[in-house]
């Protein structure tokens, strides 16, 4: 049984010498490495082409390289190749960072003091206490359940939105589109944390971010193609919205002559919020296949229907 690894060669590399060290009875190839198609049962890739896909006759599974399995083009693969999304601390680690730093940013109100920063203004705001600031995260799953665990001891209130009913304690869990309304209306700060389906597409538009309280700010660290670029630059102008960091756009990268570069009132940031760690990544993938082999249940695997 054997393993295609087509994906950053620096990755590539700590990941041969783990399975080498860690599970040795895998094959693991590289693309530059010379193999018999025939023979590779697993592939962990970003964004494989159809001709690569159409290349390997005996795949079973297809293993994402990160956390979103949007990038890949489920029309190219046949229905029977099972798909995996990754799962590892490395990724939920980063992403606690990420929406920590934004969260704390916006509410002790950063995009205003670097505003008054540039014109040498010297202009406190009056402090608010993290009990009055209201924390939202759309998305219940691996990552929006972290980013609302680390954020819970500041003393937050607290509320997610999932497609299927969640429990969590310390947080007020709202379920399915007919909830989305009263979830908007009780967040100060939105976080966005879904995978980018047929159905979250475009989520983040006027219709729905004008349901938040007026003055609120958003965190997009899902995908670009939630967010209604337009409607955030219309809400933002409008003051309805007091703020956005976005660690992701449609198309990546921006082009250099996008509003958002420029905008004072948004904090734009590469799509780094969290990135897939080579260790832990090699061995949570090692974990999957043994689970594959023993016959149980992987973990990470998509729903393909349900598209993520
Ligand atoms: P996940 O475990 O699959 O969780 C997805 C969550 O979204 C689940 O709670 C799911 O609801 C909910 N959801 C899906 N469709 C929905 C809908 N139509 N309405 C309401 N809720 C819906 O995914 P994850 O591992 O947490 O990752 C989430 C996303 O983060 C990824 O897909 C990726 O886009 C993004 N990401 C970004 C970065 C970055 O660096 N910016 C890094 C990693 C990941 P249920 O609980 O009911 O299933
Ligand atoms: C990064 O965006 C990921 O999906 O892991």
């Amino acid at each position: 049984m054997t393993l295609l690894y087509t994906s950053d060669p620096e990755r590539g590399r700590i990941w041969r010498e783990i399975f080498a060290a860690e599970a040795s009875d895998i094959g693991f190839f590289d693309a530059s490495q010379p193999h018999d198609p025939a023979t590779i049962r697993y592939l962990a890739a970003w964004a494989p082409s159809a001709e690569l896909i159409a290349g390997l006759p005996n795949l079973e599974i297809l293993f994402s390289i990160g956390a979103g399995i949007d990038q890949f083009d489920m029309n190219a693969l046949p229905p029977h190749i099972r798909v995996v999304r990754m799962i590892e601390p490395g990724i939920a680690a980063g992403m606690v960072e990420y929406a920590t730093m934004a969260a704390l940013a916006l509410h002790r109100n950063l995009i205003d003091y670097r505003e008054a920063q540039k014109d040498a203004r010297w202009a406190p705001i009056k402090l608010k206490s993290a009990g009055e600031r209201r924390i939202g995260v759309m998305g219940l799953g691996n990552l929006g359940q972290a980013v609302l665990k680390a954020l819970a001891p500041f003393g937050f209130p607290l509320s997610g939105w999932s497609r299927s009913p969640r429990a969590m304690e310390g947080v007020t869990c709202h379920a399915g589109e007919a909830a989305l309304p009263d979830f908007l209306a009780a967040c100060d700060i939105l976080i966005c944390l879904l995978p980018l389906t047929d159905e979250t597409r475009g989520i983040l538009c006027r219709k729905t971010l004008s349901l938040l309280p007026r003055g609120a700010a958003l965190v997009n660290v899902g995908r670009g193609g939630h967010l209604v670029e337009q409607d955030l630059l219309s809400l933002l102008d409008e003051a309805h919205l007091s703020g956005a960091v976005l660690d992701v756009t449609d198309p990546e990268p921006l082009p250099a002559d996008h509003p958002f570069w420029a905008h004072p009132r948004i904090i734009l940031t590469p799509h780094v919020a969290s990135m897939t760690r080579a260790d832990s990544a090699a061995r949570a993938l090692i974990a999957n296949i043994r689970r594959h082999q023993a016959g149980a249940p992987i973990e990470g695997e998509v729903a393909r229907g349900r598209g993520y």
